[in-house]
């Protein structure tokens, strides 16, 4: 991983780029005008990961986008730039969610992702997710099942 990646919340002008790794990584992206929205949205938060060698020639490598209701966490978007994956950036993106979530009295995260996505699964359960139930057909383009993930936020922060 590179020393110079920065984790920081997202600007207006990281849509661009956010949207073309969106654009490899997902069925259905999210369009500028969604994002433009989440940024918006007082309960919405968004990391973006960023190779920082200053700001001419500044590299969004990835991002996390999730939602804060009440105590809780709800994961809507993790995503890499496809050849910087597997060195470390999605988890760098989860333990500084991870590190919000406890400053703010969070007690938990949810997700749900597609069964078939493997390598995502892995992830989460690097980060003490687990598996607490599937919602049936829940992706209506395929059919395909999601898979419940939930984490305890304190049990994460003592452990990372
Ligand atoms: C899932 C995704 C975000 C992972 O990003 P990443 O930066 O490559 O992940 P990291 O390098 O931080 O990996 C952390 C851990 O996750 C697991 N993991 C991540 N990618 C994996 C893969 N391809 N195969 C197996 N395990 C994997 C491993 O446990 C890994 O730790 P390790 O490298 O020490 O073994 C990335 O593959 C991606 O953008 N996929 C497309 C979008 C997507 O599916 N998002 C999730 C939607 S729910």
């Amino acid at each position: 991983m590179p020393s110079n990646l920065r984790i920081r919340q997202m600007e207006l002008n990281d849509i661009q780029a956010i949207m073309e790794i969106e654009g490899r990584s997902f069925p259905l992206p999210y369009s500028a005008g969604i994002w433009e929205r989440e940024k918006r949205n007082s309960l919405s938060r968004t990391l973006v990961a960023v190779d920082d060698r200053g700001e001419e020639t500044a590299d969004l490598r990835g991002y996390l986008n999730f939602w804060l209701i009440l105590d809780e966490a709800e994961i809507h978007r993790i995503a890499v730039k496809e050849e910087y994956r597997r060195s470390g950036i999605a988890g760098r993106l989860l333990h500084e969610m991870f590190k919000v979530l406890r400053d703010m009295g969070i007690v938990s995260a949810h997700l749900e992702v597609r069964q078939s996505n493997h390598d995502a699964i892995k992830l989460y359960e690097k980060f003490g997710f687990m598996i607490k139930g599937r919602r049936k057909g829940y992706y209506q383009e395929t059919g395909e099942d999601a898979l419940i993930l939930a984490a305890d936020v304190k049990g994460i922060t003592q452990a990372i």
